[in-house]
């Protein structure tokens, strides 16, 4: 590793609206503001991004791997109306699905409590979700490739076999480099608008089977690695910013 990445545990506190699910938000201790969504609100803007503790129901996240690979795109609201691309060049051999309607609803669910975070109203834009498998990587990159519909997104755990998390790396608009860990239901919300300050990317996806023991019964028994990661990312545009054009946009080009 050629830079030195800052392993972070933000100081979290209740947003107490959300008190019932546990959600808790980053907030800066020392700027003097610890209430949520206040201090949240401050923290984000320094930051870029900020860790969401409890965001939503893990149970309603969660969806089996599937057997492809490559990119699903859903067209309908049906789970049988999609075309599928075998080929997916951002992270090679993972599954990326777009528009899920398993997600349909969550994704305005999510939406108004991140106003509520934030202080303010946004737009739906367009999601997707994706299956990791051991080995992959996802390069460091920022949204522009999605067009302007990435002024706020943010990205939630849905579940995942592995031992170790599977840190969420991102640059903060002062340069740090941060390795954000997170659990199910769990989200990094992060600020799309600014080129090169919200880079993002995570390193090799560790085999869960890192034991000798069990490299060798997987060996012997033939058993592939089934280890997996799932994350799904919300995006939106600000109502009253200069990306609002985008709302309802389900349009992406990879
Ligand atoms: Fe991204």
């Amino acid at each position: 590793m050629v830079y030195q990445l800052v392993a972070t545990k933000p100081s979290m506190e209740q947003f107490n609206k959300y008190h019932k699910q546990g959600l808790q938000c980053s907030f800066d201790p020392f700027a003097g503001d610890g209430s949520i969504p206040g201090g949240a609100q401050t923290y984000f803007k320094r930051e870029g991004y900020m860790i969401i503790k409890n965001l939503y129901d893990p149970k309603k996240l969660y969806h089996t791997v599937p057997e492809e690979r490559g990119q699903i795109h859903y067209w309908g609201k049906r789970v049988d109306e999609f075309n599928h691309i075998p080929e997916e060049d951002q992270v090679n051999g993972s599954l990326v699905r777009y528009m899920h309607p398993q997600y349909c609803k969550i994704h305005s669910k999510v939406r108004r409590i991140l106003e509520d975070i934030l202080g303010e109203e946004l737009y739906n834009t367009y999601y997707h979700d994706r299956f990791c498998f051991a080995g992959q990587r996802l390069q460091r990159h920022c949204d522009r490739y999605d067009g302007d519909a990435c002024e706020i997104s943010v990205s939630i755990q849905c579940s995942t076999n592995t031992k170790n998390p599977w840190p969420f790396c991102i640059q903060t608009p002062s340069g740090e480099k941060r390795s954000c860990e997170l659990e199910d239901g769990w989200g990094i919300l992060y600020n799309g608008t600014v080129p090169g300050e919200t880079d993002h990317w995570r390193e090799p996806l560790e085999s869960c089977y890192t034991r000798k023991r069990d490299k060798l019964k997987n060996w012997i028994t033939r058993k592939e690695d089934d280890t997996y990661y799932h994350q799904i990312s919300f995006h939106y545009v600000r109502v009253n910013g200069s990306k609002a054009h985008c709302a309802n946009n389900m349009v992406h080009s990879i």
